[in-house]
């Protein structure tokens, strides 16, 4: 059979990772697809440009869109990134009958809908499990393997980057921006390393875990987001005392009002695998009704993790080249006529637990003062620790862990805290989630 002939737009890390794993595991991959892949065309910005991959056999443009309408290709993998020039690409490709292989989680999170309906109607396929979690086959678990549960709840470590600046920090003792370069330099981090610290690229994916799970459209600005920049050692220090570790997470919930979708750093127990996920790995727990909560794991970036799901999607792609388009998983894992309207709710909606640390006078009445003002919102306190002031000063941390309370409720309660005279800092609060079965 003839081979299926790829059209590669980009050859910046994934790219030539994408190269280097077709090449080296060409034989398996064939006796998978059913034939042979190969690239034939690739578009790069640099032709010239050294790459750690032979390019051998493979003609190299920098016209991008020559290559997407060359009818001589038949599957278009872009690996461009951002939402400009690589959606034109995207949706020329698609206007050109050709199916799509992608691993950028912005465009499909923001333009997703858009790209998703244009394929619908063209009757062919855009697939994106390199979005997500890397290497990771996150996206395949649950559209299909989940297929038979109601999904109640997710929560994953999505960003490595961030990851791995929090486990550097906790380990090591070092600096933020010195971990960052690190991550940089290692090919982790983003082009704009603030999509990792601000929360952003774990937003894109939460925002594509969050419609696969629950059937509901790609809503990238109802997401929650907070990043990890203010997150700081005495915090760290204190979660431990507590039993818990600080993790940056993306959370997608079933609620009875609707959808939670919110990016945070979180304290979860640090018996929980989750806690227990460092460095630049990933991982995501997935609970269903019938089967309970599930874990997936592994490297959520770098050059050959991310490659492994784009020659995956490449895979499913070419198998399915001369099946019915109407027989194809659908892909957001409903069908696109039944997805749902469920509310997407705002954060002052969200119930979680919380750990909260303030500066204070030491001096009597004080904790009763904040205890008060908890108590009046019907927020319950599970556990408090106080830590004397050195010597000469006086202000004590008091460091508390709350039941789960509305988070309007707990903003109010912040507030008023912070108008006590004898309070003194801004109320330092980190999201607190127990991440129990249901
Ligand atoms: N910058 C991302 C991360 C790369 O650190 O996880 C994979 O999306």
């Amino acid at each position: 059979m003839r081979p299926a002939r790829i059209g590669l737009l980009g050859l910046g890390t994934v790219g030539a990772g994408t190269v280097n794993v077709l090449r080296r595991n060409g034989g398996e991959i064939e006796r998978r697809a059913g034939r042979r892949i190969v690239i034939a065309r690739a578009a790069a910005r640099e032709p010239g440009k050294t790459r750690p991959c032979s390019l051998e056999g493979i003609e190299l443009v920098t016209d991008a869109m020559s290559v997407v309408r060359d009818p001589d290709i038949d599957v278009v993998v872009e690996l461009i990134g951002g939402c400009t020039v690589a959606k034109d690409l995207v949706l020329e490709a698609i206007a050109c009958g050709k199916h799509v292989v992608t691993a950028n989680k912005a465009l499909i999170a923001i333009d997703g809908n858009e790209i998703f309906r244009a394929a619908s109607r063209k009757g062919v396929m855009v697939a994106f499990e390199g979005a997500v979690a890397g290497g990771i086959p996150v996206i395949k678990a649950i559209r299909e393997g989940l297929a038979g549960n109601r999904i109640e709840w997710l929560a994953g470590i999505i960003n490595g980057t961030g990851n791995f600046i929090l486990t550097e920090m906790r380990d090591h003792g070092r600096e933020f921006a010195d971990v960052l370069a690190q991550a940089q330099r290692l090919g982790y981090a983003e082009a704009d390393p603030s999509f990792d610290v601000d929360g952003i690229d774990a937003a894109h994916k939460l925002t594509i875990l969050g419609s696969i799970a629950f059937g509901i459209p790609l809503q990238f600005n109802r997401v929650s987001i907070e990043g990890i920049r203010d997150i700081n050692r005495a915090d760290v220090t204190y979660a431990e005392a507590f039993g818990y570790r600080i993790k940056h997470l993306g959370i997608a919930r079933r609620t009875p009002s609707g959808i939670e979708l919110r990016v945070h750093p979180a304290l979860i127990p640090e018996r929980r695998l989750l806690a227990n996920v460092d460095g630049i790995m990933n991982a995501i727990v997935v609970s269903g009704d019938a089967v309970g909560p599930t874990l997936y794991y592994g490297a959520g970036a770098g050059a050959e993790p991310t490659a492994s799901a784009v020659v995956a999607d490449l895979v499913d792609v070419v198998r399915t080249l001369t099946a019915d388009p109407h027989n194809r998983v659908p892909h957001l894992a409903f069908q696109p006529d039944t997805l749902s309207d469920l509310p997407v709710l705002p954060m002052e909606e969200v119930e979680t637990a919380y750990y909260l640390r303030m500066q204070a006078d030491d001096r009597p009445g004080v904790l009763a003062d904040v205890t008060r003002i908890l108590g009046d919102l019907g927020i319950s306190i599970e556990a408090i620790l106080q830590k004397e002031p050195p010597v000469a000063q006086h202000q004590a941390s008091i460091i508390m862990i709350t039941h789960r309370v509305i988070e309007r409720n707990m903003n109010q309660a912040i507030g008023m805290i912070e108008h006590l005279s004898s309070v003194h800092a801004p109320v330092v609060r980190i999201r607190l989630e127990h991440l129990n079965r249901r």
